[in-house]
Order: C-alpha cells, then sequence, then structure tokens
C-alpha cells in the first residue's frame, strides 16, 4: 500500500498500471468495517484499489460538524491495511481545490429532498469533490455504500450529466452487532447516546413486519413516534420514498421499490439509515 498526497503523483503511479481496471472508493476517512467492506468490494472487482481520504469542506454546510469531523490518517492506514489497498490518496485541500469550485450542479427533483432539504449545498459540495477525485483517479468502478442512499442517487446522476465512463457500485449497510449503522460519525456519540441510537435502526426493521399493512402515513407516524420517545433522540425526518426518484409515496403500490430514509440527532450527532420496504424481486 503506497500513500500518496499528490494528483501528479497518483497519475504517475496509475499510468504505469497500463490498461488495469481501477476500482475507487472515496472516503473521508475516519474509517470502519463499513468503509473497509467497499475496499473489499472494489479489490475483488478491479485490479487496482484508490482509495481516497479527503474531508472535503465544500460539503459541510455547518462548520462546526467539519471542525470536528474526525481526522486521524495514522489509524485509517492502519486500518487500510487489513485489506487490499494498493494506492491511498490522501490530497491537501489546495491539492483538490487549487482554486474555488463555483460549479453549481442542477439535480432537479433529487436534490430538494431529504438530505438536500436539511442541508443546503451538501449535494453540490459532494458533486464538486467526487467529479474532481474522478477526473484525477479515472477509476472504472466506483464502490458507495447504501446507508448514504440519497448520495448514490446523486452521483449516479452527476455520473450521467457529465458523461462519464464509470460504473457506480452499490454497497449493502454494514450495522454493528446491536444494528446501529456504521458511521464515522458514530465515534462521536457518547457513551449514553451510542446505548440509544441503535433504536433507530430496530424501529426501522420493526417497521418492516407492520410495512404492508398499515399506511405509509401510519408507518412514517408510528416510526418517528417510537424514535422520538428514545431517551436523547429526535427524527428531522423519516420519508418514504420511490428508491429511484425520491420522491414521496403516499402508498405501497405507488411503486415497485420502496425505500424509508431517515435522519435522526443524537444531541449534535446527526445519524442517517435507511430501510428497503420494497424492491423489485422482494418486499422486507
Ligand atoms: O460519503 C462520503 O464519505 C463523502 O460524501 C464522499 C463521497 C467521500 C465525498 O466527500
Amino acid at each position: 500500500m503506497q500513500v500518496v498526497h499528490t494528483v501528479a503523483e497518483l497519475q504517475a503511479l496509475l499510468e504505469k498500471g497500463g490498461n488495469k481496471q481501477i476500482g475507487f472508493v472515496p472516503t473521508m476517512g475516519a474509517l470502519h468495517h463499513g468503509h473497509l467492506s467497499l475496499v473489499e468490494q472494489a479489490s475483488q472487482q478491479s485490479d487496482i484499489v484508490v482509495v481516497s481520504i479527503f474531508v472535503n469542506p465544500t460539503q459541510f454546510n455547518n462548520a462546526k460538524d467539519l471542525e470536528r469531523y474526525p481526522r486521524d490518517l495514522d489509524t485509517d492506514l492502519q486500518a487500510l491495511s487489513s485489506v487490499r489497498c494498493d494506492y491511498v490518496f490522501a490530497p491537501s485541500v489546495d491539492e483538490v481545490y487549487p482554486e474555488e469550485d463555483k460549479r453549481l450542479f442542477d439535480f432537479g427533483a433529487l436534490e430538494k429532498v431529504m438530505e438536500g432539504k436539511y442541508r443546503p449545498g451538501h449535494f453540490n459540495g459532494v458533486a464538486q469533490v467526487v467529479s474532481r477525485l474522478f477526473n484525477m483517479v479515472k477509476p472504472d468502478k466506483a464502490f458507495f455504500g447504501l446507508k448514504d442512499f440519497q448520495q448514490l442517487a446523486i452521483i449516479r446522476e452527476m455520473t450521467r450529466q457529465l458523461d462519464l465512463p464509470i460504473k457506480i457500485v452499490p454497497c449493502q449497510i454494514v450495522r454493528e452487532e446491536d444494528g446501529l449503522a456504521m458511521s464515522s460519525r458514530n465515534m462521536l456519540l457518547t457513551d449514553k447516546q451510542r446505548k440509544n441510537a441503535p433504536a433507530i435502526a430496530r424501529t426501522l426493521f420493526e417497521s418492516c413486519n407492520f410495512a404492508p399493512k398499515l399506511s405509509v402515513e401510519d408507518v412514517k407516524k408510528q416510526v418517528v413516534e417510537a424514535i422520538n420517545a428514545t431517551e436523547g433522540l429526535e427524527v428531522e425526518y423519516f420519508e418514504i420514498v420511490d428508491g429511484d426518484t425520491l420522491q414521496a409515496v403516499d402508498s405501497w403500490d405507488k411503486s415497485d421499490y420502496i425505500v424509508g430514509c431517515i435522519a435522526v440527532f443524537a444531541g449534535e450527532i446527526r445519524l442517517i439509515d435507511n430501510m428497503t420496504y420494497k424492491n423489485r424481486d422482494h418486499e422486507c
């Protein structure tokens, strides 16, 4: 595993690989098993694996959130040594943004809901950095976790709009034993918050039992009430949406792909998760 900090170094190394298939996992560091499972999938499907570690300032709409985002390159490198990763690209802010990125993407209705609505500008920043990283790494495949469900839809749309020859590979959510979706933010939770946070996943899994029987509206109500009844947790939104358009559905027969997406505050820490209620080939 080789660590590089500049685009020139990275591209020189990748050029040596000739026509080998490049699998790319973009991250903001604070790596956990969810990230490592993305790297494992990249290594199964590619000849060369590149992982980027870059805390992207343009996707934070909250300065405090950016400031407290965990950063520890040495620990991340140690975690990556347990999987096959060929190159770690850890650039500086100036390397990624030699000048300000003023591009404004238009993702239409996809960005007007959920994370897009509650974190204005967030997805524009994600698209800025991911398109830059794609341009630097020029991967054949890029791997993203389904936990950031809306981000995945936005990145697919960005790749389509920019006509990039990159296959976007969605990867399953990895959970802690108690169900909590793995996230770099989990390490910011106090012991008490960490103890209460699994109520989010538990409630989502339980909601699968009554999803087809109760109306969409009633499932939403039950999920929000159950999570808000847990000490220290407060739902910011819970939307039940078409998995492709991300627009809210009001009944289970409105789509053959239905996902419930949630954002919950545990104190100041914002956690997201989602549950697929209906997929093309199975129901939850
Ligand atoms: O999901 C993330 O960690 C980030 O949004 C990403 C895709 C690495 C872009 O900074």
